[in-house]
């Protein structure tokens, strides 16, 4: 068979024959190359009891895209709309094209691609599915300065992997088959270090960040009571926290440690040695001061039970930098946990009432959604509150 047929074809055949060419040649290729092996290193499975991309270890490239339903997308509509995302992120995420892709050789390479869905409150509201939506608000906190387009979303899409060309494939299809029942409303990009899972990524101001995580994630992240459909899921929050880092690069070392309660350079708490090391949060100075300031974050930060902690799987931002060399940078702060209330929301204010961070970092956006469960081989995201 002549492989390459497409130039031809336009000589001879014109566009039509080239487009009906060009796709034999492609079925051809699809049909040379070797079955991709059922389970690699890079496809994190897209099946289970949750969803992939929460407790997975974090890939180097993050999107976070938020949708707003456009009218007429009732409970119905949206149940269509969460199979076919459905279909294209368990294709995607193995590898495999999606269904109306057009670009299949994009696919690939999954680079431990990971989907995940979130329900924002609008969408329950829409779907008129109120009394099955789980608590989903946040008080006003004094710190926020916050945006609208940043912030608030129906539906919610996390898109996760090691490779920036797969996420940009894989957000274009999902954003593809979306647009006829959702308009996008924000998009939000991220990135970590590309190092070891285990190892605890940097984030802009330099420090450490991701050392205390929960122990148990049964207790900690997924849903056990509460509403019978979210079992197995959980609730995302996304707060967008931009950093001052010109005023930040003027504080001494000792200044940024003091503020966080930990060295910058090893991440070990003031009162410690190694970055796993306990803090001692009792221990007092020579002229009787706490080593752990009052106001330092991980004081502010700590839950009191262990079992309470919430899961940070955040990513950094550094956007356009201005005419005078300012570069837009900060944290796409995002947590997990079972309950918004106990887990969330009491931190979040003791940290707006008194954390020395505040005077370098400011959330200029917010979101708050419900992510259900996972599905099976023959199921779909979702289908629990829609079906
Ligand atoms: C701990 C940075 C915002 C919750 C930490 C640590 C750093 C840090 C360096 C210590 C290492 C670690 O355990 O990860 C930041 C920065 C922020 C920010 C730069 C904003 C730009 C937040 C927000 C929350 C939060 C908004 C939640 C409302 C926590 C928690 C810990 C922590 C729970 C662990 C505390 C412990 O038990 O030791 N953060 N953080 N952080 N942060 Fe933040």
């Amino acid at each position: 068979m002549d492989r390459n047929p497409t130039r031809r074809a336009l000589f001879v055949g014109g566009a039509a024959a080239a487009v009906a060419a060009a796709a034999a040649c492609r079925a051809d290729r699809r049909a040379d190359r070797p079955a991709a092996p059922a389970r690699t290193p890079d496809v994190v499975p897209f099946h289970g009891a949750h969803q992939a991309g929460i407790a997975t270890p974090p890939q180097v490239h993050a999107v976070f895209v938020a949708f707003d339903l456009r009218p007429g997308t009732d409970r119905a509509a949206l149940g269509r709309l969460m199979r076919l995302l459905t279909d294209d992120a368990r294709r995607l995420t193995a590898g495999r094209q999606g269904l109306a892709d057009a670009q299949p050789e994009l696919a690939d390479r999954p680079a431990r691609l990971t989907v995940t869905f979130g329900f924002g409150p609008g969408l329950f509201a829409k779907a008129k599915l109120r009394d099955r939506q789980p608590r989903l608000d946040l008080p006003r906190f004094s710190i926020d300065r916050l945006e609208d387009r940043w912030s608030g979303g129906d539906l919610l899409v996390q898109l996760c992997a090691d490779d920036a060309v797969t996420l940009a494939h894989a957000l274009r299809l999902i954003v593809k088959d979306a647009r006829d029942f959702a308009a996008v409303r924000w998009t939000q990009r991220g990135f970590r270090r590309n190092q070891p899972a285990g190892q605890t990524q940097r984030n802009l101001m330099g420090q450490l960040d991701g050392t205390v995580q929960p122990a148990d994630l049964d207790k900690a992240v997924w849903i056990s009571d509460g509403p019978e459909w979210l079992r197995g899921g959980t609730v995302m929050v996304l707060r967008r926290i931009s950093m001052d880092l010109e005023k930040w690069d003027e504080a001494d070392e000792g200044a940024k440690a003091f503020a966080v309660g930990r060295d910058l350079r090893t991440g070990a708490p003031l009162t410690g040695k190694a970055e796993h090391d306990e803090p001692d949060f009792t221990a007092k100075d020579e002229l009787g001061f706490p080593v752990i300031s009052d106001n330092a974050h991980i004081r502010l930060a700590r839950a009191a039970d262990p079992a309470l902690r919430m899961l940070r799987r955040g990513y950094n931002y550094d956007e356009s930098i201005s005419r005078d060399g300012v570069a837009d940078s900060g944290l796409l702060f995002v947590s997990y946990q079972a309950d918004l209330h106990r887990q969330f929301v009491p931190v979040q204010r003791r940290l707006a009432a008194s954390d020395l961070l505040n005077l370098w970092t400011t959330p200029v956006g917010s979101a708050v959604f419900a992510l259900p469960p996972g599905c099976g081989p023959g199921g779909w995201i979702g289908e629990t509150l829609l079906a």
